[in-house]
C-alpha cells in the first residue's frame, strides 16, 4: 500500500469545514489513542478515535479516489506517533499528566525518569505543533473547559502544572477552594479533587511569593493542603543555573503528597557542585543575518540604556560573555535583547534586508533558538519546527528540563513505584 495517512490530515482546510465544532479536539483524542494504544488507558480515547479515524479515511479515500482502510491506516498512524525524537518509555514505571504543557518540558524530565504521559492540555497551536513533533501527541485545548476536563482517564500518579499565576478575589489573608474560582489555579485544582493523584508538581514564577501580599500563595497552600488533603511541604525557589544549565533562573516549586500516603518530609534536590558557563551551549555557526545586530539598532540599546542607567539592575540588554551566566530567558518586550552574545570569528558578511544598515563590528548577536533550547536543558534532538518568533516564546515560557527533573526525582523516589 504506498498511500500515506498522516495526521496532520486533519488540519486540511477541505476535511475542517465539513465540521464545525466548538474546539476541535480529534487530533488530540486520536494521538492519545494512538499513544496509549499499548495500554489500558486507549480504552479512555477508543470510541471517539475509531470514529474519527474512520472519517480521516473517508476523507481522503474521497479526495484521492482510494480504496483505503482504517487497518492501514492505523497502523501508519501508530507509527508516526511513534516515531518522534521522544516516545514514551518502553517500561514505564508510572503515569502522570502535563497540563498548561506548552512544548513539554515537565514531558521531556518525567519520560526521563520513566513515567508515561497519559493527558496533555496547551491551548496554543504553535506550542501545540511542537509537542507533536516531539512527542507525537497533539494536546488537548482550553482546561478551563469540561469538554476538556473530561478526557482526563483515571488513575494517574503525578499532576504537573506551571499554570499562569492570577490573584484571587479574597477577603482575608487566606482563600479556601471556592475563592479560586475563574482562575487558572482553580481549574488544577478541581483535577486534583476529582482525579486524586498520588503526587502534585507545580511550577511557577519567583514572584508568585510576593504576588498580592502573599496571599495568593497562601490560598494555594491552603486549598492544596485543607481543602485537598495534600502534604504540602514549603515550597522552595530553585535555581536552573544549579543543575547543569548556564542560566541564571529562579522559580517557585511547589510540590505535594496525597496524605493517605503518609509522606512527611520531603527535601528538594541539593545544587550540583559542578557549575557551567555560557560556552558550553554557545552554537559554534551561526546564521548573521538573522541574528546580528546592526550597528544603528546596538547603538538605540546604547543610548537606551545610558538614559535608564538609574533604573536598577536587569534593565535594557546585557552581554553575555562565553565564561558568564544568562540571565533568565524571558518573552516579550525587550527579551531578545536582553541577553546578547559576542561573536567576534563572524565578521566579513554583507548585510541583507534582515539588517536594515551596517552589521555592528563587535560581533555583537542575539542568542539563537537553539541557544535558547540549551538554556532550558532541552537536547539538540528536540526538533524547532515553528518560525524564530514562535520558538523564543516557547523556550522562554517553558521550563528548565534538568532543575524539573532533579526534584521530580525525589518525588518518584518517595513514591516507591
Ligand atoms: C508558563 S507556560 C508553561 C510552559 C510549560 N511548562 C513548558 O515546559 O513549556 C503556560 C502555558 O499555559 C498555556 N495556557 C494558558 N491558559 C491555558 C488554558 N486555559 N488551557 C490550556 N493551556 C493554557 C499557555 O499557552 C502557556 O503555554
Amino acid at each position: 500500500m504506498k498511500e500515506k495517512i498522516s495526521i496532520d490530515e486533519f488540519d486540511g482546510k477541505k476535511f475542517k469545514i465539513r465540521f464545525v465544532e466548538q474546539e476541535d479536539n480529534r487530533k488530540a483524542v486520536l494521538t492519545h489513542y494512538l499513544h496509549n494504544y499499548h495500554n489500558g488507558v486507549k480504552k479512555h480515547y477508543e470510541k471517539e478515535a475509531i470514529q474519527y479515524l474512520k472519517q480521516i479515511v473517508e476523507y481522503k479515500n474521497e479526495e484521492e479516489q482510494l480504496n483505503y482502510v482504517s487497518d492501514v491506516a492505523l497502523q501508519q498512524l501508530l507509527f508516526e506517533v511513534e516515531n518522534v525524537p521522544f516516545p514514551t518509555p518502553e517500561n514505564y514505571t508510572f503515569k502522570f499528566i502535563d497540563l498548561f504543557a506548552g512544548i513539554g518540558g515537565f514531558r521531556l524530565a518525567l519520560q526521563n525518569l520513566g513515567g508515561k504521559c497519559v493527558f496533555t492540555s496547551e491551548w496554543d497551536e504553535n506550542a501545540k505543533k511542537t509537542y507533536r513533533a516531539n512527542f507525537g501527541e497533539t494536546p488537548f485545548g482550553d482546561i478551563t473547559k469540561q469538554y476538556t476536563k473530561d478526557y482526563i482517564p483515571d488513575d494517574f500518579d503525578v499532576l504537573c502544572a506551571g499554570f499562569p499565576c492570577q490573584a484571587f478575589s479574597i477577603a482575608g489573608k487566606r482563600g479556601g477552594f471556592d475563592d479560586t474560582r475563574g482562575t487558572l489555579f482553580f481549574d488544577v485544582a478541581e483535577i486534583i479533587k476529582k482525579k486524586k493523584p498520588k503526587a502534585i508538581f507545580l511550577e511557577n514564577v519567583k514572584g508568585l511569593i510576593n504576588h498580592d501580599k502573599g496571599k495568593t500563595l497562601a490560598t494555594i497552600l491552603n486549598v492544596l493542603r485543607n481543602d485537598l488533603g495534600y502534604y504540602i511541604p514549603e515550597p522552595e525557589i530553585i535555581n536552573a543555573k544549579d543543575f547543569g544549565v548556564p542560566q541564571n533562573r529562579e522559580r517557585i516549586y511547589i510540590v505535594g503528597f496525597r496524605n493517605d500516603l503518609n509522606i512527611n518530609s520531603f527535601s528538594y534536590p541539593k545544587a550540583h557542585n559542578k557549575k557551567v558557563s555560557f560556552k558550553k551551549v554557545k552554537e559554534k555557526k551561526v546564521v548573521p543575518t538573522k541574528y546580528y545586530l546592526s550597528s544603528q539598532y546596538l547603538q538605540t540599546l546604547v543610548n537606551h540604556k545610558q538614559r535608564h542607567k538609574n533604573k536598577g539592575n536587569g534593565f535594557g540588554y546585557a552581554i553575555i560573555n562565553d565564561e558568564d551566566i544568562s540571565n533568565a530567558i524571558v518573552v516579550g518586550g525587550m527579551g531578545r535583547e536582553r541577553n546578547l552574545v559576542i561573536d567576534k570569528r563572524i565578521t566579513d558578511f554583507t548585510p541583507t534586508t534582515h539588517i536594515k544598515g551596517e552589521v555592528n563590528r563587535e560581533g555583537i548577536r542575539k542568542m539563537t533558538p537553539r541557544e535558547w533550547a540549551r538554556l532550558q536543558g532541552f537536547p539538540d534532538s528536540f526538533i524547532i519546527p515553528v518560525a524564530d518568533a514562535s520558538a523564543y516564546r516557547q523556550f522562554g515560557n517553558s521550563v528548565a528540563v534538568p532543575a524539573i527533573q532533579a526534584t521530580a526525582e525525589k518525588i518518584i523516589n518517595l513514591l516507591n513505584i
